[in-house]
């Protein structure tokens, strides 16, 4: 995987921020999760990076939960909903 690296231990949101991706709207889909992190007050419990292209392009936006590998294509703006539900 492209960018950096990901502890096991901490749950992380990867949201890539190539060229593709970013021509549809990666980079406001990192703006709204790091938002909703804040929101929610996992800030401190759950890393938001960015990774360069995964090769995907045409899936783009996609985001990566680790450490579970959780992948995420097509993604939108309003899919970066953190629910409080979510077991961090
Ligand atoms: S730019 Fe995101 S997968 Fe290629």
């Amino acid at each position: 995987m492209a960018g950096e690296s990901v502890s096991k231990e901490t749950p992380t949101i990867l949201v890539c921020l190539g060229t593709g991706c970013v021509s549809s709207n990666s980079p406001q889909i990192y703006d709204e999760l790091a938002a909703e992190l804040k929101k929610h007050n996992l800030s401190d419990k759950v890393e938001l990076k960015f990774t360069g292209c995964h090769g995907f392009c045409q899936r783009g936006p996609i985001v990566i939960v680790e450490p579970e590998g959780i992948f995420y294509s097509e993604v939108k703006v309003k899919d970066a909903e953190v629910n409080n539900e979510w077991e961090w």
